[in-house]
């Protein structure tokens, strides 16, 4: 176990000695280049190269979120808890054991209990963390590529196989179970529940992906207690606010597996292609113009679910991805471990369908990834 999570925590490891050694390990790039040949052969062979569309790659490259993201982080370093602008307005927030009152202010500003000394230190883990990931958030098409490179340097090989399992209904309808738990490597989302759901889902995890609002939750508990496939499995996580960065350093410490943070060069590159795919088929849909689609996928919320991004960092450290529980039925639940009804408007689930069909069957189509990447097999189970 311990020696599966261990190239994952290097994947993601940036947080701690970051950018510099990215791109040192980039720069010298061991071993990429037989790839690059091997993959141009075979492109070659099979299919033209695609033609992007650039009014979609320009719409997609924008951040609706960008500024607000920038305020909440310039706030946040200056230890002003008061004036987010992203989740919802609270007098306090939650982190750990820690309640911190943002009404109660000292004379400069700084919330009072940023003073307790043990605070403060956690405070200032807090703002290097958030500042390198902010240095850090920038587009990088050479990013999957990366994953690789820094996930080979611990065992030198990616996993063999990988089952991503999603958490559609329509895993009730099949016994996948024993399927999924022979992958090498399996990703589970969000903390689903397995207990009860074995013949349909498995029992194996070897990492769980979930998106920073669940560690939240998580860390309002005993030792952020939140392990739904037992403690010793990693977690990686994308930050959806940057004021998450504190359950981060709160439950960093007491947790015993590896707590990894989405690299955001990662993130970006997600949130692009996802954008691209969501605008293309809004236009192809509703025949409206571009400008219209944000009214249609709320705006600045619009994100990337964390199905996809698991499914592509599958793809940059696995060399087969089997994808389960994706997709939609109308006899078949949303979920298959709650009763929720909706879905979540942030997300648009049908364009990142389109998005798995390519990487099926065309993975050339999918914009903003780096032609030195080499995409492996996918395969989707329904
Ligand atoms: C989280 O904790 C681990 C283990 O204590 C430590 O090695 C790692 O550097 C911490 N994470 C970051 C981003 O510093
Ligand atoms: C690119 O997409 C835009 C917006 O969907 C569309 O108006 C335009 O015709 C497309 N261009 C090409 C060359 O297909």
């Amino acid at each position: 176990m311990k020696k599966s999570v261990r190239p994952i925590f290097s994947v993601v490891f940036l947080l701690a000695a970051a950018a510099t050694l990215c791109f040192r390990i980039m720069v010298s790039g061991g071993g990429g280049g037989l790839e690059l040949v091997y993959r141009s052969n075979v492109l070659a062979e099979q299919k033209p190269a695609p033609v992007f569309n650039d009014t979609l790659l320009r719409f997609a490259a924008v951040d609706l979120a960008e500024v607000s993201l920038r305020q909440d982080v310039e706030h946040l370093v200056d230890g002003n808890f008061r004036e987010l602008t992203s989740g919802r307005r609270r007098s306090f927030l939650w982190s750990g054991r820690y309640r911190i009152d943002i009404r109660a202010r000292s004379a400069r500003g700084v919330p009072v209990q940023l003073r307790s000394p043990e605070f403060y230190r956690l405070w200032l883990d807090f703002r290097r963390y958030l500042q390198t990931w902010w240095r850090n958030h920038r587009f990088q098409p050479d990013v999957m590529s990366d994953l690789v490179n820094i996930a080979n340097v611990d065992r030198g090989l990616k996993y063999k196989t990988c089952a991503v399992v999603g958490n559609s209904g329509i895993l009730l309808k099949t016994d996948f179970g024993s399927v999924i738990d022979s992958h090498e490597f399996v990703i589970r989302l969000n903390n689903a529940r397995i207990r009860g759901f074995e013949t349909n889902v498995g029992s194996k995890t070897s990492l769980s992906f979930v998106n920073s609002n669940i560690l939240h939750l998580c860390a309002r508990r005993e030792s952020c207690f939140c392990h739904p496939y037992g403690e010793k499995v990693a977690i990686m996580m994308y930050m959806c606010q940057m004021v998450h960065f504190l359950d981060y350093v709160v439950c960093n410490t007491s947790h015993k597996a590896p707590l990894l943070v989405t690299d955001p060069r990662f993130d970006i590159l997600c949130a692009r292609i996802m954008k691209y795919y969501s605008a293309s088929r809004f236009v192809k849909q509703t025949g409206k113009p571009l400008e219209e689609w944000a009214g249609s996928h709320d705006g600045s919320s619009f994100h990337y679910s964390s199905g996809m991004q698991a499914v592509m960092l599958a793809l940059g450290i696995c060399e087969k991805v089997s994808i389960f529980g994706f997709g939609k039925s109308d006899s078949a639940k949303h979920h298959y471990h709650t009763n929720q009804k909706g879905e979540l408007h942030l997300h648009d689930y049908e364009a990142e369908y389109d998005l798995y069909r390519d990487l099926v069957e065309r993975p050339e189509a999918v914009p903003f990834i780096s032609d030195k990447f080499k995409f492996p097999p996918v395969v989707i189970h329904r």
